[in-house]
């Protein structure tokens, strides 16, 4: 696996990371019912979390020599998730987003793959954070089902 695997495979994540940000702050603004208060500060930990992720992925892109997805065409051309619907049960929008956090993790264990491939020790252990972060997410949002 080569360079360019590792930073198209990046590519995706910072796609999918940026898709999940936005979703997860749609949800933020747009759920309803008596859970709002409790689902609307922890959609908002969330998203803040993933805002600056964003970044740091991007940074990385262009660390390795690489150009960094930036328009919301080539996001939604490279992610692997769905974007929200404001029109969902507040159950609803807390199971898409357990399960978006597993999507996520397949494309996080793909760049992990092309970065021990490569030894790029740099890329492994920022993934490595990313992945820790989508697992806790992923327990948080399941245990407030
Ligand atoms: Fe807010």
């Amino acid at each position: 696996m080569s360079q360019e695997s590792l930073i198209k495979a990046f590519k995706v994540v910072l796609a999918d990371t940026y898709t999940l940000y936005l979703k997860t702050q749609n949800y933020h603004w747009h759920v309803k019912g008596p859970s709002f208060q409790s689902l609307h500060l922890l959609f908002e930990s969330q998203y803040q979390s993933l805002a600056e992720a964003v970044d740091t992925i991007a940074e990385r892109i262009l660390t390795m020599g690489g150009s960094a997805p930036a328009t919301f065409k080539e996001f939604l051309t490279l992610t692997t998730l769905k974007e929200g619907e404001t029109s969902l049960s507040a159950d609803r929008m807390v199971r898409e987003l357990v399960v978006d956090q597993e999507t996520i993790l397949k494309s996080l264990a793909t760049a992990l793959a092309a970065a021990q491939k490569t030894g790029d020790e740099g890329s492994i252990a920022l993934l490595g954070e990313r992945i820790a972060e989508h697992e806790k997410n992923r327990w948080m949002l399941a245990s407030s089902i």
